[in-house]
């Protein structure tokens, strides 16, 4: 079984709470030996902090933002008077759950990429007629671990599996699923950090999961003026200030840098031809940072760029979702017009995927 393997655990007793290929590591590294520290310098961590601050255009994968910390922080954001897609979403979510539960049918098997605190899964399950299944998958284990426990407890009955995980990287559902309508749930306008390539490559894994009928039910921030975009990603407490920033002290903590995190300031930017708000961290010195034996130099003013919020209009994602075999069945949007769900039925074109169409 190779480690990818592992690191994609799937929890499979959830009273016992397993997470067979993590304990195994903290049995042999507890967390402040200091050989840890170059223990995890083969990790993949390592390997994308490096390869990104050594571009010519310094960058860190956003999935590393989530760490226990980074998690809590990005809840605190979704209760921020400036950030405006979680409310609108859940206004959606709530006032749409007969036409979503008519749409998703009985039975369904709820998939959800980016599991997080899990709220908004709670106001569709509920919606739902008799959900049969639940399979949250996300890259922060704790939370989806509690997540996870959460709608066990609060829908008996309810076949719950979490899969832990980045979910833009190919893997295969887990075993046992019960029968049933699959709908891949896909929330918070995630879609939009994802680059046009790599979302569609996640829509085309999510049909494979969710296989030729299944729906899915997916929340997208809509283009808007600029000003309420930035301010979203750059409000006055500083909570999505601390948030990115929060990235360089896990470097720091994980990989044994020396980053000062208060020689780097948050920024938010519009990038009109991504139709993108950019976070960036930006170098408030001249500066050397050291990652082991590397040695990363800083101008002031360069940036690295942590995180893109891709922001689409109604056709322009529905078309993206055409091209990966997703037809439109409904576009529900909250009362200001400044966020949609979007309901796809996964079309059985077999050709879009690859595969022959037979004869
Ligand atoms: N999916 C969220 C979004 O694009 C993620 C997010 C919100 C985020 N605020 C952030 C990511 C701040 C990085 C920094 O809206």
């Amino acid at each position: 079984m190779d480690s990818q393997y592992l690191r994609r655990t799937y929890v499979d007793d959830l009273g016992g709470v397993r997470l067979h290929a993590r304990d195994k590591e903290r049995e042999a590294r507890p967390m402040h030996d200091l050989t840890a520290t170059t223990q995890e310098r083969d990790g993949p961590f390592f390997s994308d902090v490096v390869g990104g601050l050594s571009r010519v255009q310094k960058t860190l994968p956003c999935r590393w933002l989530y760490d226990e910390r980074g998690s809590d922080l990005f809840e605190a954001i979704t209760r921020l008077p400036e950030y405006y897609p979680t409310r609108a979403e859940t206004e959606i979510l709530a006032d749409r759950a007969s036409e979503i539960a008519e749409f998703a049918g009985e039975d369904a098997v709820v998939v959800e990429y980016g599991a997080g605190a899990g709220v908004k899964t709670e106001l569709v399950l509920d919606s739902l007629c008799a959900p049969q299944g639940y399979v949250p998958i996300d890259i922060a284990e704790e939370y989806l671990l509690q997540t996870a426990e959460r709608m066990a407890s609060r829908f008996p009955g309810l076949w719950v599996r979490p899969v832990a995980c980045d979910f833009v990287q190919a893997f295969d559902m887990p075993p046992g699923i019960p029968p049933g309508r699959r709908i891949g749930f896909f929330p918070g306008s995630t879609i939009g950090n994802l680059d046009r390539a790599d979302a569609e490559t996640f829509l085309r894994q999510m049909w494979r999961h969710v296989e030729s009928g299944g729906g899915a039910i997916v929340g997208v921030d809509l283009l808007k003026d600029v000003d309420v975009l930035l301010r979203a990603y750059d409000d006055h407490e500083g909570v999505t200030a601390a948030f990115n920033l929060n990235i360089l002290s896990r470097i720091n903590r994980e990989l044994g840098a020396d980053f000062r995190p208060e020689r780097f300031r948050h920024e938010a930017r519009w990038n009109e031809a991504d139709k993108a708000v950019e976070m960036h961290l930006v170098s408030l010195a001249e500066q050397s940072v050291a990652i082991g034996e590397r040695a990363f130099h800083f101008r002031h003013g360069e940036t690295i760029h942590t995180e893109s919020s891709r922001k689409y209009d109604r056709t322009g994602f529905a078309s993206v979702a055409a091209v990966a075999g997703w037809d439109l069945a409904h576009v529900w949007d909250d009362s200001e017009g400044r966020f949609c769900v979007f309901a796809l039925v996964a079309s059985d074109d077999a050709s879009i995927h690859g595969f022959p169409a037979a004869a």
